[in-house]
């Protein structure tokens, strides 16, 4: 059977990732999840002091991309590459509120878009892929065979994320969790660079009012057909 790229796109917590990582486990296709890169790029801004709440020291962050070491490795218990920075594994402090609330400043920036789209061109370049991100359809795989844009209202997606965080035994607030996902969403979508927009030949899910097996059920017959027809 034909391996293809499979890029998927949308808003944050629109459950991007989850469909991503169930495709690939089906067809036995490479998973990336291209957010992590930028949350890890983010990790490391915080770790050095670059990026606080309050302040944003660009160039210093610029000048230190080339000492920033991503890699994802498959861990066989959950199915999916873990993101290891510099050597180190960062899943965890990477899906933080912290990094959630800088990471979109950091994405804004074109140096770090430059190096992170090389890096993910690289890792789909022999086909067989499902990458999630915001730029996949229209600038990292511009050609993709088949281009998905999940989309679901804020308060949804702020639900999931609380719930996602809470399980964890994070202490946040569902107003936080809103406002930061309204926040990205402005800033994803009206960033200079690389902003998160629909590609025209790109379809469009919205799993509002959809449960997991649903979607899925939707995605994976649209995938089978698009993989008959390439
Ligand atoms: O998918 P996510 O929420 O983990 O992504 C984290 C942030 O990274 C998100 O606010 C936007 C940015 N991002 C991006 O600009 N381009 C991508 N391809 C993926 C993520």
């Amino acid at each position: 059977m034909k391996r293809i790229t499979i890029a998927i796109d949308g808003f944050s917590s629109t459950g991007k990732s989850t469909v991503a990582k169930e495709l690939a486990n089906k067809l036995e296709y490479v998973y990336v999840d291209s957010g992590a890169m930028y949350r890890a790029v983010t990790l490391f801004a915080m770790e050095h002091g670059f990026i606080t709440e309050n302040i944003f020291n660009q160039n210093d962050l610029i000048k230190n991309l080339k000492d920033i070491q991503l890699e994802f490795k498959f861990n066989t218990l959950l199915g999916f590459g873990e993101m290891y920075l510099n050597g180190k594994n960062v899943e965890k402090e990477i899906r933080s509120l912290e990094v959630s609330k800088l990471v979109s400043k950091v994405a804004a920036i074109s140096e770090v878009r430059k190096v992170l789209v090389e890096q993910q061109q690289k890792m789909g370049a022999k086909k067989g892929v499902v990458m999630d991100g915001r730029d996949i359809g229209t600038v990292v795989f511009p050609k993709a065979e088949l281009k998905l844009f999940m989309n679901a209202s804020a308060e949804k997606r702020a639900r999931r994320r609380f719930d996602e965080l809470t399980k964890r035994g994070d202490d946040v607030s569902f107003d936080e969790i809103l406002k930061n996902v309204e926040y990205r969403d402005y800033i994803d979508s009206t960033r200079k660079d690389s902003p998160l927009y629909k590609a025209d030949d790109a379809i469009e899910i919205d799993n509002s009012d959809l449960n997991l097996e649903e979607q899925f059920e939707i995605i994976l017959k649209i995938v089978k057909k698009r993989i008959r027809e390439s």
